[in-house]
């Protein structure tokens, strides 16, 4: 490597900037229905994030926007580039689309980094990793991350997949396996087919293959990540063999038909109750607090955008109410929400709102 480039690569930014500008440089076909998409920042910066974090990506498509989240899969140990692995719901609508269109040279524009479901916030000399598709990502990262930096950790990591064709990160997983001794894998396919000569465990996850494959479980603290169905069996397992669940933590990518179902609804209520509330017709003042400044903001105005419109510093990611990045105190004044699934424990009694599904229904102070 030349001087000047190890200059160059030594006077890059730290990640610091909320919403990103990323270019693709490459994709990896990592299964049939599963791609790598490895993205550099169009201005040089070098990715901090914890692992397991993930980033929310906003698109138009059709004239519609949507936002979702996507855990990074690469590791702050390999700052230059931000990696999304990700898998084509052939139904939905988004995934299909990044499939379709990104390849080297798009651009994109993320926010984040954000997400508690992480090795840092979550500290454990012993750690269970369980996986099934693309859940894999949050654990991907966070074994690169111990593996890069020859932690002493001690790592069990098992992974789920239908058949050999869909195993994520297969090669790697394995040379993981091979050079770090305290790294111990173990993939079990579902339903591998027959010609693919699948000489390893089979089958779905039970008490009986779970205490056999790690039988020092309650030693460990369990990262959980996959399907909600396979989440929920896996939490089954556990509490059978009394496992202690205040070592457990997951993240469900997708909140599954009918909780998708219900935030729908409630988001069609919200809409309703927008446009026949008279009461609340507005529009209304929004102060803040801190700068003492007022603007007028109509009903219909998602509290975030117009926060973001005023040029505010304010966190986002999922822009959905799932992941907590956007929330703020508010101090006085009534308002109305579609999703809050992202604000837990005591934040909702303390007066948090998340303001990415947020409407005003009165005059409202907020502690921005
Ligand atoms: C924190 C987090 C991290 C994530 N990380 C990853 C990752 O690393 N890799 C990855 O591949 N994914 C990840 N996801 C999932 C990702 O955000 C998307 O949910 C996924 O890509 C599907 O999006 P889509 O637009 O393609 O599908 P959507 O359009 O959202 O549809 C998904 C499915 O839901 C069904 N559906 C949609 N609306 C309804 C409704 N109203 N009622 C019933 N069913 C409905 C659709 O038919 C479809 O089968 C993550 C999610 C979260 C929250
Ligand atoms: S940005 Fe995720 S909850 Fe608002």
């Amino acid at each position: 490597m030349s001087l000047k480039c190890l200059e160059e690569i030594q006077n890059i930014q730290s990640w610091i900037s909320r919403k990103t500008s990323v270019v693709c440089v490459n994709v990896i076909q990592e299964t049939p229905d599963v791609k790598t998409f490895q993205f550099k920042a169009i201005e040089p910066q070098l990715f901090h994030f914890k692992p397991g974090q993930f980033i929310g990506i906003q698109l138009e498509i059709d004239g519609e926007k949507h936002n979702r989240s996507y855990t990074i899969a690469s590791s702050p140990t390999r700052p230059h580039l931000l990696e999304l692995t990700i898998k084509k719901d052939t139904k939905g609508t988004v995934s299909p689309w990044l499939h379709k269109n990104i390849v080297k040279g798009s651009q994109l524009e993320v926010r984040g980094p954000a997400g508690r479901f992480n090795c840092l916030d979550i500290e454990s000399d012993k750690v269970l990793l369980i996986s099934a598709g693309s859940g894999i990502t949050p654990m991907m990262s966070m074994a690169r991350f111990w593996c890069d930096q020859s932690s002493d950790k001690n790592i069990r990591f098992l992974n789920w997949a239908r058949g050999v064709q869909d195993i994520i990160f297969r090669r790697e997983l394995a040379l993981m396996d091979h050079n770090h001794h305290n790294f111990d894998l173990e993939v079990i396919c579902t339903m591998p087919g027959l010609s693919e000569n699948w000489l390893g465990r089979r089958g779905r996850i039970n008490t009986t293959s779970l205490a056999d494959m790690v039988p020092d479980l309650k030693e460990r603290t369990v990262f959980c990540c996959g399907p909600e169905g396979f989440m929920e069996q896996v939490k089954g397992c556990l509490q059978a063999l009394e496992f202690d669940m205040a070592n457990y933590h997951d993240e469900s990518f997708d909140p599954g038909g009918k909780k998708k179902a219900k935030i729908a609804s409630e988001k069609e209520q919200l809409e309703e109750e927008l446009a026949t509330n008279k009461a609340a017709i507005g529009p209304f003042n929004l102060t803040f607090n801190k700068t003492g400044k007022t603007v007028v903001v109509e009903k219909e105005e998602v509290l975030l955008e117009r926060i973001e419109k005023e040029g505010i510093a304010i966190e986002s990611a999922c822009r959905a109410g799932n992941c907590g990045a956007c929330q703020v105190k508010k101090l006085s004044g009534k308002t109305i929400t579609a999703n809050e699934a992202g604000l837990f424990g005591e934040r909702k009694e303390q007066g948090y709102i998340l303001t990415c599904t947020t409407h005003l229904e009165s005059d409202v102070t907020l502690e921005l």
